[in-house]
């Protein structure tokens, strides 16, 4: 089964321009899907879409087969939660425990097991000794691991993290990276990332590519990554691998397309070993 499916999903802010025009893709169950574009391209607004946090105005949006509408939106937020590009805007408590907490009594934990999952997730994220902090007092990247702590917290099985890491320091990106893949693959939770970041791209299983409101490619990282020129076009990146595999062939090299750099250096010896 697929954990979304969105069918010619069409949405916009002004009713003159389509934010979201004519949008369809699938995430499968389980898998780890990234959603790369430009500033501006709709990536925030399909992530709202699906949560029905903006109302679409016309297409089908599917959440483990489930129709998003009004009616069913308390059941479907049982099932997907969401992360935000900027922290501010998720924080109700007076303290991070307490903001923690609303979203788990808003899933209906039992009080008894709510400290415990509290201290448990806020110990991942690296933020123990803010529990009893102010959110609006703690810097952009504390309150980021906050909202990861309180959306992880909650055990829902699709996660839609947007930029939800691009406050944080090389070294916390990676720790919150590893800790969301160590939950993706325990509890086979579907995780969908908005990000600008290439290399968590080129670690995912599937690449959904939008450029001006449209989808412009969908694929594996290597799929997507064999149209270098299009992606530069559309003012995105590609993996430092790919740039280097591109310089070579650019020199009549001929190297397949790896996202592993062992395996391009051992057909570079190769070539060497052959001349
Ligand atoms: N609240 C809003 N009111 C009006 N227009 C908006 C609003 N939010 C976004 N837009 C417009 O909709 C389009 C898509 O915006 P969106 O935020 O989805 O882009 P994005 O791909 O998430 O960009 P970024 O990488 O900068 O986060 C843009 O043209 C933007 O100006
Ligand atoms: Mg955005």
């Amino acid at each position: 089964m697929n954990a979304v499916e969105v069918k010619n999903l069409y949405y916009s802010y002004d009713k003159e321009k389509y934010a979201v025009n004519d949008v369809s893709f699938t995430i499968p169950y389980g898998s780890y899907t990234t959603i790369i574009g430009h500033n501006g391209s709709g990536k925030s607004t399909i992530a709202k879409l699906l949560l029905g946090l903006l109302e679409k105005e016309k297409g089908e949006i599917k959440i483990e087969g489930l129709d998003l509408t009004y009616e069913n939106l308390g059941e479907i937020r049982n099932r997907i939660g969401i992360v935000f590009q900027n922290p501010d805007n998720q924080f109700i408590g007076s303290t991070v425990r307490d903001d923690i907490a609303f979203g788990l009594e808003n899933h209906c934990f039992e009080q008894a097991k709510m400290d415990s999952i509290i201290e448990e997730y806020a110990e991942k994220v690296g933020m123990t000794r803010f529990l009893d902090s102010e959110p609006t007092k703690l810097s952009g990247g504390q309150k980021q691991r906050v909202a990861i702590a309180s959306v992880l917290a909650m055990g829902l099985n699709i996660l839609v993290f947007d930029e939800a890491t691009s406050m944080l320091d090389p070294t916390g990106k990676r720790d919150i990276s590893n800790l969301i893949n160590e939950i993706h693959n325990d509890k086979k939770l579907t995780v969908v990332s908005i990000t600008h970041e290439i290399e968590e791209v080129a670690q995912s299983d599937y690449v959904i590519v939008v450029d001006n409101g449209k989808i412009a490619l969908t694929g594996t990282p290597k799929e997507i990554f064999r149209h270098s020129d299009e992606l530069i076009r559309m003012r995105l990146d590609i993996p430092f691998v790919y740039k280097v595999r591109n310089a070579f062939n650019a020199k009549g090299f001929k190297l397949s397309d790896t996202l592993d750099m062992e395996g391009m250096a051992d057909e570079i010896c190769q070539y060497v070993l052959k001349k």
